[in-house]
């Protein structure tokens, strides 16, 4: 299972990559908004200065949501750096893109994916990546990771070699129930991938360890 970690925060990315277990990132308007980063320039630097820090995939969304201008900013995005992922969104014009793309032998994520016809399509299309945003669906009371099980159901059916991405992942069990789903990948924050690491008992048993080693020195 790869680990994607969702931020635009480049702190936390190198913290991520620090640790030795970070795949890519993924990054949405919300995020880089977030982060402050506005203006064109200042975006695709942004992108850039991510690619920089990280060895995997790094999603870039296009904000266009007609097909000529998606495929415009598209292809701005994939010049930028070969880690580039255009991150298209599941209406009719960004399949059509994302045809596009792949024909073109350029990685898409296609995100906003909500229900499991979706994702068929997302598949039909071509797209690298299929991102269903479970936390999303958890916050209107539909299970989230159930989606994820459609999705993994179908695809295998058919072979379909689009990887799930499983997105809006808040929390370690999110990322524990994708894994035993199948998700291909999850991106979720630092604090949710940093969360696996805890337990008391590894806390405790790592300080009788110490304690029992200054006795004996
Ligand atoms: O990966 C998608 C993500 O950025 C959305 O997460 O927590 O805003 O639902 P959230």
């Amino acid at each position: 299972m790869k680990f994607f970690i969702d931020t635009a925060n480049l702190d936390q990315i190198r913290e991520a990559q620090d640790l030795g277990v970070l795949d890519g990132v993924t990054t949405n308007p919300s995020l880089m908004a977030k982060e402050g980063i506005t203006g064109h320039d200042n975006i695709m630097k942004h992108y850039v200065d991510i690619c920089n820090i990280v060895d995997g995939d790094v999603s870039a969304e296009v904000i266009a949501t007609d097909y000529d201008g998606m495929v415009r900013e598209g292809e701005a995005l994939a010049d930028l750096h070969e880690q580039i992922v255009v991150k298209l969104p599941m209406i009719k014009d960004g399949i059509k893109a994302c045809k596009y793309f792949s024909d073109k032998g350029v990685k898409t994520n296609v995100t906003l994916v909500f229900s499991a016809g979706q994702a068929l399509l997302a598949a039909k299309a071509g797209a690298t990546y299929v991102s269903p945003f479970i936390g999303r669906l958890d916050d209107i009371s539909t299970d989230g990771l159930n989606l994820v099980s459609e999705i993994r159901h179908i695809y295998d059916n058919y072979g379909f070699e689009t990887q799930i991405l499983a997105a809006s992942v808040r929390h370690t069990m999110h990322i524990i129930d994708c894994a035993k789903l199948g998700a291909d990948v999850m991106t979720g924050p630092l604090s949710a991938i940093e969360g696996l690491l805890k337990h008391p008992l590894t806390d405790i048993g790592l300080a009788k360890f110490l304690e029992d080693f200054k006795k004996g020195n």
